[in-house]
């Protein structure tokens, strides 16, 4: 429950954080201040890449995580919501800019029926977002020196709601057991299946919307690999027949086809890989009602996978217990990547937001499909972190952005530089966090202090709750853009039904 938590606001110094990781038994570097790019910060220095005879140097260690926000057109072009978002991307001051956000290949890919997507009619206006970012960049930092930005191509497999933001429309690559139960899938459709032909079709539809963004300017795609989509749902296709499931080459046909098409299509692209490095199983909210405080989700607890064992089908995850890490395969798609499919960069994440959000962005306010944290929200950041660590020994030479930094709060640029001067990660993603403080980066680079606090991130959750209930993203606490927004009462409205709900269900 997250009252039995301390909250990172509250600890006032270094030692007062430091004294929290330390009785949890988490080990992590940090500094005591931050560091300006004037006087040495790690995250100042520049990041080389080298990925099949080209070499492009990235202008400092930030990175802004891919952040959809749910409010592009029907027709999937952006609207002055989704441009705010990148234009805020481009003043950040991080010099990595991944992927924009989720942009899906086809239209049956899309998470939502806001998203972007794939048509010859949307290039002109991809191409006009792309600019207001860098524009953006330039006029607040002078140039654009060593920016590189990126596109994220993805389907969704079996969270794709194209038409209705309230129905899924799932394609998957296989029936899961407990993911189908919890997402009413019926586990004898098997239209809902992808067929092998479906998926080479898909697959030709990346490199269309690889050769846009080349021919547009991006500097990489993203074959986006993570959070139970589609690509991260091939890498667990343990029992998928034919070409894209079985063993480990089987599993990652389906991105070294990408990949290799790509590289055929456009030589001079850079390829990146978002990968959610482990899995967990689903966990749900216990359903037992909390004494004094019967309006609030239960605390996290996993979905029964005991009938699973000792195969359980997650990625990164031991099969036969997949509450524990096991990095194996992982990293040896990780060394495929860097040794034969020339992969310039990895971002890793880890789990998925739809099933176990606490292991994907750990939050202290769960959203309103989630649950109270099982664990303080800490603990979900460092253990990313330490399997990114895990990674850059056993993987060395391949550049790594690491995710879940923003629960740190007012101690992620401390956290940031020390475990980029120890080699632990290359670049730090900024997700949530530049939804309600975009130029954090540019602050400490240029003042090394965090000159609007008040701007910090308490993972409310409110930018994910809002989609959730079919409103557009966007940081509504602190961002009076959206505060005062006419959608803050459709949240308000949605959020008081939630607990009317959660009412109701502890009185049964
Ligand atoms: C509103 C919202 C939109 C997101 N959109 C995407 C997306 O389009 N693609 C993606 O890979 N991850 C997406 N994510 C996940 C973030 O990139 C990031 O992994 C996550 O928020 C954890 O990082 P953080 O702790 O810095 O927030 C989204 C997260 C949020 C909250």
């Amino acid at each position: 429950m997250s009252d039995a938590y301390p909250r990172v606001g509250h600890l006032k110094t270094p030692e007062a954080f430091k004294a929290r990781l330390g009785e949890l038994g988490l080990h992590l570097p940090m500094d005591q201040t931050i560091i300006s790019r004037a006087d040495g910060s790690p995250m100042s220095q520049p990041m080389t890449l080298n990925a099949h005879g080209q070499t492009f140097t990235v202008g400092n260690r930030w990175c802004i995580h891919p952040m959809e926000g749910w409010d592009c057109t029907r027709e999937g072009k952006p609207t002055e919501h989704t441009t705010r978002r990148w234009k805020h991307f481009g003043l950040s001051g991080a010099k990595l800019i991944w992927g924009g956000e989720a942009f899906a290949v086809q239209h049956d890919g899309r998470a939502n029926p806001n998203q972007l997507f794939y048509t010859p009619d949307n290039v002109e206006p991809m191409r006009d977002l792309l600019r207001t970012l860098t524009d953006a960049h330039v006029e607040a930092f002078g140039s654009h020196d060593g920016l590189m930005v990126g596109l994220q191509l993805t389907h969704s497999g079996r969270f794709s709601r194209p038409n209705d933001k309230k129905k899924l429309e799932p394609r998957i690559a296989y029936h899961h057991p407990l993911l189908d139960a919890k997402f009413h899938i019926d586990p004898g459709d098997t239209a809902v299946v992808l067929t092998d032909d479906e998926i080479k079709r898909l697959i030709d539809n990346y490199i269309v919307s690889a050769k846009m963004a080349y021919d547009l300017g991006f500097h990489f795609v993203d074959v986006k690999h993570c959070h139970g989509y589609l690509g991260h749902e091939f890498l667990s296709a343990y029992d998928r027949p034919g070409e894209f499931g079985g063993d480990l080459m089987g599993r990652t046909n389906f991105l070294r086809r990408i990949i290799q098409g790509i590289r055929a299509e456009c030589p001079n692209l850079f390829v990146g890989v978002r990968l959610s490095l482990f899995d967990m199983p689903p966990h749900h909210p216990d359903p037992r009602p909390r004494k004094g405080s019967p309006g609030k989700l239960g605390p996290g607890v996993p979905d029964d996978f005991s009938g699973t064992l000792p195969s359980y089908p997650g990625f990164g995850c031991k099969r036969d217990n997949p509450l524990e890490l096991d990095l194996d395969e992982p990293i040896q798609l990780l060394e495929m990547m860097r040794d034969e499919l020339g992969v310039a960069m990895v971002n890793l994440s880890a789990g998925s937001p739809y099933y176990n959000p606490h292991i994907q962005r750990p939050a202290y306010f769960p959203p309103s499909d989630g649950y109270q944290p099982p664990e303080d929200p800490l603990v979900g950041c460092v253990r990313q972190i330490q399997a990114v660590r895990e990674v850059k020994q056993r993987v060395p030479g391949l550049p790594i952005v690491g995710t879940a930094y923003t629960y740190f709060q007012e101690w992620l640029p401390h956290v940031a530089q020390a475990v980029v001067r120890d080699g632990w990660v290359d670049s730090v993603g900024l997700g949530r966090m530049v939804l309600s403080y975009p130029d954090m980066p540019a602050d400490c680079e240029l003042f090394g202090e965090l000159r609007r606090a008040k701007q910090i991130c308490r993972t409310f959750s409110d930018c994910t709750t809002a989609p959730r209930n079919g409103i557009i993203s966007g940081c509504y606490p602190l961002d009076d853009f959206y505060k005062k927004s006419t959608e803050q009462k459709d949240l308000n409205d949605a959020k008081a039904a939630l607990r009317e709900r959660l009412k109701v269900l502890s009185q049964e």
